[in-house]
């Protein structure tokens, strides 16, 4: 196990496009390792994806049972490899933080409620269906593995954008 260094904007390599998993070798299992302990270990994350510890592959994780908005409404750890949105309904506009952007948070809209499909840990795939505040932490994730920040989707830098406070 390792908690790794997460990768700060405007890291090159945030922005790349993922590719995806083909067998579960060691790499790949090492790499999810990896993300659940960079994960849990930050305290307050409720989730990595890969590039933001310098892979390219399409693996995230997201747990926001720990977290005061997601903890009524979760499916617990998702480990997703090659995670896919299928289904995208409504509206929601959340104030989003993110490890790599740590000075600023965001308002950002994004669908309230998805069905994803993904690989889990286990190498079985699986369809969840999730809304709210663990809807909104998938498509954020998700968003990294296309080399998307959340920067990248607030409507204006100038007003949807804060500064946090020195903490
Ligand atoms: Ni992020």
């Amino acid at each position: 196990m390792a908690v790794r260094e997460v990768l700060v904007y405007p890291d090159p390599r945030l922005k790349q496009v993922c590719r995806a998993v083909g067998e579960f070798d060691d790499e790949v299992t090492q790499l999810i390792t990896d993300l659940l302990d960079t994960m849990y270990a930050a305290g307050h994350s409720v989730g990595v994806a890969a590039p933001q510890i310098g892979s390219d592959l399409r693996v995230v994780v997201v747990d926001v049972s720990h977290s005061k908005l997601g903890r009524d409404d979760n499916h617990g750890c998702l480990v997703m490899v090659n995670p896919e949105i299928l289904e995208r309904e409504g509206a929601k506009v959340m104030r989003e933080g993110c490890m790599s952007v740590p000075d600023y948070t965001g308002n950002v809209t994004r669908a309230e409620k998805i069905l994803v499909q993904f690989i889990d840990a286990d190498g079985i795939e699986r369809v969840v269906r999730a809304r709210g505040f663990e809807a909104v932490a998938i498509q954020h994730e998700l968003d990294h593995l296309d080399g998307l920040l959340f920067l990248d989707r607030v409507s204006s830098l100038k007003t949807d954008v804060f500064r946090r406070k020195r903490r």
